[in-house]
């Protein structure tokens, strides 16, 4: 490692900036010292795929923000330039006050950093995995031996200390994870898809885990497409759509904003079909199927008393009406369902305005012709 210093100083101002973009700097006035991740316009293009759009993001010390959002939405890309581990097509981005694309050592020392995938030596016990990465961190022997039985102990995998890597679970790789990003004791964590794979008991533990942390004063960054999982963890999130954030907010203010009135209920019936006998009820908005007689029904109004009623009226059953919060997942299929209509709409609208356009165009290349010899010279631009 400490053979860098030995390359001839020009090569370090060649590192970054690749492709000779200059990228803008952020005014003073838009730093924020209450913040551990600010960035603007932030946007990432791979040839004609954007993958990431204009972000402005911002996280404050002590944070837990959630990027979320289906594969392929911008988030992986997102952390990858927050990390310095891509460079960015436009925008800033900086990192406790570090800019990741210049000084992405001081980023990478300061942020623990989870990718989608971690690779461990499956050969090595966990213990000797997290010597490794300790050791990397330039822990001194005495520290990382207590550092390391801490970790280890915090994410309950003391007993597995000694048992190479390779026969761990899903759930314990990703613990482990963690305890390695936990070993160089960060400020910021930033975790790209923590519970992924993981089984509902294993992903319940790693959040709990998450909350800890928070609970402690760490800033935490994390994405997932898994939006109802992690949620509850994060005190604020951003909702991503083909590389755009489309939403912010914490999770209340969202709901709100994007399911405004609606109410929504789970109904479990036996002996006749909701479908038939709700659907005439006022105020009825939806209803979905969940499984064999579970359904969850939206309505714009408290519409307990009419289901009760309409499933007896159609002799059936009412086994179990509630009343229940819509989760981010409902918000972002409605949300989606909005914007799909949308898009729709604006297809539609697209091709009627091509054919505008392309009769325009038909004619103004007309107008072109005749006008041409009498036109005035344009003047080019010095
Ligand atoms: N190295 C790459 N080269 C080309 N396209 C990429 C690359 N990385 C990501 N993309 C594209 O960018 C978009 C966003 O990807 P990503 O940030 O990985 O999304 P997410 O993490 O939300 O699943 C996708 O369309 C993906 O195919
Ligand atoms: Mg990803």
């Amino acid at each position: 490692m400490k053979t860098v210093a030995a390359f001839p100083r020009p090569f370090k101002v060649r590192v970054r900036h690749t492709r000779g973009v200059s990228l803008p700097d952020p005014q003073p006035e838009e730093l924020d010292p209450a913040c551990a991740i600010q960035a603007k316009g932030l946007r990432k293009a791979y040839g004609n795929v954007v993958a990431v759009k204009e972000l402005d993001l911002s996280v404050r010390k002590g944070e837990v923000v959630g990027l979320l959002g289906p594969n392929g939405s911008g988030k992986t890309t997102t952390i990858l330039m927050l990390m310095g581990l891509t460079e960015p097509s436009d925008g800033w981005a900086r990192v406790l006050g570090y800019n990741p694309l210049r000084d992405p050592l001081s980023v990478k020392r300061r942020v623990g950093y989870m990718p989608d995938s971690v690779g461990f030596y499956d050969h090595l016990t966990a213990t000797e995995n997290l010597e490794y990465t300790a050791m990397l961190a330039g822990l001194d022997a005495a520290s990382r031996k207590a550092r390391i039985r801490e970790v280890l102990t915090h994410l309950e995998l003391s007993n597995v200390a000694d048992k190479k890597v390779g026969t761990f679970s899903r759930g314990m790789r990703q613990r482990l994870g963690l305890a390695e990003v936990l070993v160089k004791e960060p400020g910021i964590i930033i975790l790209d898809e923590p519970t992924s794979g993981l089984d509902p008991e294993a992903a319940r533990e790693f959040l709990a885990i998450i909350r800890a942390l928070k609970e402690r004063g760490i800033t935490i960054l994390l994405s997932s497409h898994l939006l109802h999982q992690v949620q509850e963890v994060c005190d604020r999130v951003l909702l991503f759509y083909r590389g755009e954030k489309v939403l912010e907010g914490t999770v209340g203010d969202i709901t709100r904003r994007v399911m405004g009135s609606t109410r929504m209920f789970m109904l479990e019936v036996a002996g006749t079909d909701p479908n038939r006998v709700l659907a005439s009820i006022p105020g009825i908005l939806r209803l979905s199927k969940q499984g064999e007689g579970k359904w969850t029904v939206e309505a714009d109004r408290d519409i307990r008393a009419d289901i009760a009623d309409g499933v007896t009226r159609g002799g059936g059953r009412l086994l179990a009406l509630s009343d229940s919060e819509p989760t981010l997942d409902d918000v972002y299929a409605r949300y989606f369902e909005h914007m799909r209509t949308k898009d729709a709409e604006r297809a539609a609208m697209n091709s009627t305005e091509e054919q505008k356009f392309v009769r325009a165009g038909e004619r103004s290349s007309a107008e072109e012709q005749e006008t041409k010899g009498a036109a005035p010279q344009k003047e080019d631009s010095p």
